[in-house]
């Protein structure tokens, strides 16, 4: 069963398919319009800003705190009843090092504050700061998408994987479109992947 959505799509495997042939094209948009330049660094609101821009075509929710709990593997997310206050803490961590952003990427994650779409949002929020603030982006072909799992499944515990995944991917190259539109590219869908869990409150 596929998500609601505003395309009346009802098989998932149809979502899924429209859902990144749009959120790519979205994506591509937001970077070559400038939108990207006129977000803050590293806050929630320029993620907010960011997933509705990808997913409103597809979505009522692009934007918005998720009002169900989730779950992924053994892992709960921040349940909706902390959500605001842990995205408030995430807002004040410091992002001057490229430890201190991966460590505030991994609290991002941990929020996972959309009901669907966190992890592209969130990589191109990542990238955001990655380049604002050390003038590098990750170049997410040099990211094996198996270890990317694996590190951020480990990284609720620790965070060392992750860190020395994305250190390795790291480029210079902060205004090719290409190495941008990977992190999007890295996306995880294949049929009938539905691990995720949600519970209506
Ligand atoms: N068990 C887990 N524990 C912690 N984080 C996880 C776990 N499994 C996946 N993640 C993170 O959640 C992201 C997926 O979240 P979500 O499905 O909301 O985003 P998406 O954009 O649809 O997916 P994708 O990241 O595959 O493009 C992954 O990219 C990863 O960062
Ligand atoms: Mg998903």
């Amino acid at each position: 069963m596929a998500l609601d959505n505003k395309l009346g799509l009802t098989s998932s495997a149809d979502l899924a398919r429209e859902e990144e042939r749009i959120s790519k094209k979205k994506a591509i948009e937001l970077f070559e319009n400038g939108i990207l330049d006129k977000l803050e660094p590293g806050k929630f609101s320029s993620l907010q800003a960011i997933h509705k821009y990808l997913f409103e075509e597809i979505y009522d929710f692009a934007g918005q705190i998720r009002s169900v709990n989730l779950s992924k593997g053994n892992f709960r997310f921040a349940p909706v009843m902390y959500l605001e206050s842990a995205l408030n803490n995430t807002d004040k961590m410091p992002q001057s090092t490229f430890d201190e952003i991966i460590e505030k990427y991994v609290e991002m994650n941990i929020a996972h504050p959309f009901r669907e779409g966190n992890g592209r949002s969130t990589r191109i929020w990542l990238d955001h700061i990655l380049k604002n603030e050390i003038g590098k982006v990750v170049d997410w072909s040099k990211v094996d998408k198996e270890d990317y799992l694996l590190a951020m499944e480990r990284s609720p515990i620790k965070d060392i994987e992750i860190k020395h995944l994305l250190k390795n991917a790291l480029t210079d190259e902060v205004n090719s479109r290409e190495v941008y539109i990977k992190g999007i590219d890295h996306s995880y869908y294949y049929e009938g992947y539905t691990t995720f869990k949600a519970e209506e409150l």
